[in-house]
């Protein structure tokens, strides 16, 4: 059967059908998989039924896999972060509008996340599309970002003194090593498609450079507002063996907390990036 390539809503993402990892992908069914992520920046999949080692040598098709340094780890995978919330456990993790590795100089490209574990209802993810936050910005809005830059951070969520990192206690690690601030321009060219996206997040953009914080929060406000409107997401229903596979450099994500006393679980695979400009 061929692959087919099917939107999900007018928002963003595509679904793709007849594909089944387990069985590999040949050099042309993985170039159409390239294809849609590369014009789409999200792509899903349904039931595979794959182990941790398939997992890990579908992502190595896509690049380098970044170890993520503050997740919980599955057991005997460094390359597999865990993100789970148990059933007395109540705030999630990713639980608000963020792109993953914003803080890191050169941002990771993206994550491919299989649901292990689902709640009977609820734990939906939210995704929506910096290319079209970007394209419906007015021009005056658009020549006042071109040439910005922000800084982004991890300290204030998963360093030492984050109220975050201490909620959620013994899913992070590593708090010594989010110290760094990276400075990447609010409107970035995509490396692979060329087209123009939004590049500010409200989880780890902390203010524009040269801008304090009080004077970059209002128009930063503004970005998010104008980003998350509903036309520009979907809302992808997980079940076990469902996947998604994001672009950071052109999405965001925000991973709902409406499945409280029920447990979930996913495996995330990140894949390195390459520097944006
Ligand atoms: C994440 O933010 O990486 C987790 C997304 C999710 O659990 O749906």
């Amino acid at each position: 059967m061929n692959i087919e390539v099917g939107p999900v809503s007018g928002g963003v993402g595509v679904e793709i059908h007849n594909v089944d990892i387990k069985q590999g992908l040949s050099d042309s069914a993985f170039e159409t998989l390239r294809d849609a992520f590369v014009t789409h920046g999200l792509i899903f999949l349904r039931d595979q039924d794959i182990t941790p080692d398939e997992h890990i040598a579908f992502a190595q098709r896509w690049g380098d896999i970044n170890i993520n340094r503050f997740f919980p780890r599955l057991d005997g995978y460094d390359q597999i972060a865990t993100v789970t919330k148990e059933p007395d456990q109540i705030v999630n993790i990713g639980g608000g509008w963020h792109t993953d590795h914003s803080y890191d100089h050169v941002p990771a490209l993206g994550s491919i996340l299989i649901a292990r574990e689902t709640p009977p209802v609820g734990g939906d993810t939210l995704f929506a599309c910096m290319y079209k936050a970007y394209d419906t910005l007015s021009d005056g809005m658009k020549q006042t970002l071109e040439g910005m830059k922000a800084v982004h951070s991890s300290r204030h969520v998963f360093g030492e003194q984050s109220n975050y990192r201490e909620t959620m206690k013994d899913r992070f690690s590593n708090a010594e090593d989010a110290t760094q601030d990276a400075v990447h321009p609010v409107v970035i060219t995509h490396p692979e498609s060329g087209r123009k996206a939004l590049y500010v997040n409200p989880a780890f953009t902390l203010h524009f450079e040269g801008w304090t914080t009080a004077e970059s929060q209002p128009l930063l406000d503004y970005l998010y507002a104008h980003a998350s409107q509903l036309e520009h997401t979907t809302r992808f229903q997980w079940a076990p063996g469902s996947i998604a596979f994001w672009d950071n450099r052109c999405t965001w994500h925000y991973a709902l907390n409406d499945y409280h006393g029920t447990r979930r679980e996913m495996h995330r695979i990140t894949i390195e990036g390459s520097p944006i400009s």
